[in-house]
């Protein structure tokens, strides 16, 4: 079965550029080709959710210039792609700490979002200004008040009550989590959601991910026995 909910840690981008002795921002650009390429694979592929890590709460200590060029290309690249999201039936969708994006970038994922609110065929969902950890504290805050003006009781507390608390809410949890560029760690992305992902990491660089190297992972997905804790007689 092809997973219905695939997350991507777009990583590599910099190295990508800095092999071939190029600023990391060539990086960056060339790994909006891989996002375009991937977006319209795993559309033709059927997957209904997929969640791309663009920008982490942490990437905010990188230098000013390298995040303003993020920035910038998330922009142009969301102007760029508007009518293609549209005509698809793709439905956009953000997580993270939005409000602290810059103001364009901000009112391009309102305009889009808002638009594509009807489309079913598939929800691409940009992490931006996210991080895993800032999800469930936040979570925790909103519940805690609620608790305490008595709107949630402590009795009927469980996993759907964090669920609907997250910015995640709308989505299932996440089949199959793939890290490019060699690197094998989650690095604060949906920490809550991954709890019995599938994990594939492949040595390639973002920028060089082809459509073929997201198939050979999704194969790869097929191949998993997903147990959930249970034996492989019960499944
Ligand atoms: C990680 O590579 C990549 C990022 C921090 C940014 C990802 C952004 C894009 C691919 C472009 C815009 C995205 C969209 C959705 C249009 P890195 O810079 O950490 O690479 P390194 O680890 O090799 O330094």
């Amino acid at each position: 079965m092809i997973p219905k909910h695939v997350a991507i840690i777009m990583d590599g981008n910099g190295r990508w550029a800095k092999d071939k002795g190029l600023p990391r921002e060539y990086g960056h650009q060339n790994g909006v080709n891989s996002v375009k390429s991937i977006v319209e694979e795993a559309y033709k592929s059927g997957i209904q959710y997929l969640t791309l890590y663009a920008f982490s709460i942490e990437n905010w200590d990188r230098p000013s210039d390298e995040i303003n060029i993020l920035m910038s290309l998330l922009v142009s690249t969301l102007r760029d792609e508007f009518d293609e999201i549209f005509d698809k039936g793709i439905k956009l969708n953000a997580i993270g700490e939005i409000k602290s994006l810059p103001k364009e970038l901000v009112s391009e994922l309102d305009f889009i979002i808002n638009k594509t609110r009807k489309n079913t065929k598939m929800t691409l969902t940009l992490a931006l200004s996210y991080g895993g950890k800032q999800e469930i504290f936040n979570a925790i805050k909103i519940i805690s008040n609620k608790v305490k003006n008595n709107l949630i009781e402590l009795n009927n507390f469980d996993d759907s009550i964090i669920n609907s608390h997250l910015y995640t809410k709308n989505l299932p949890d996440v089949d199959l989590l793939i890290r490019t560029s060699g690197e094998q760690r989650i690095s604060n992305f949906l920490l809550w959601q991954i709890a019995y992902s599938e994990l594939y990491f492949t040595d390639v660089y973002w920028p060089d991910f082809s459509k073929d190297d997201f198939n050979k992972a999704i194969e790869n997905y097929k191949t998993r026995e997903r147990r959930f804790g249970k034996t492989s007689e019960q499944i």
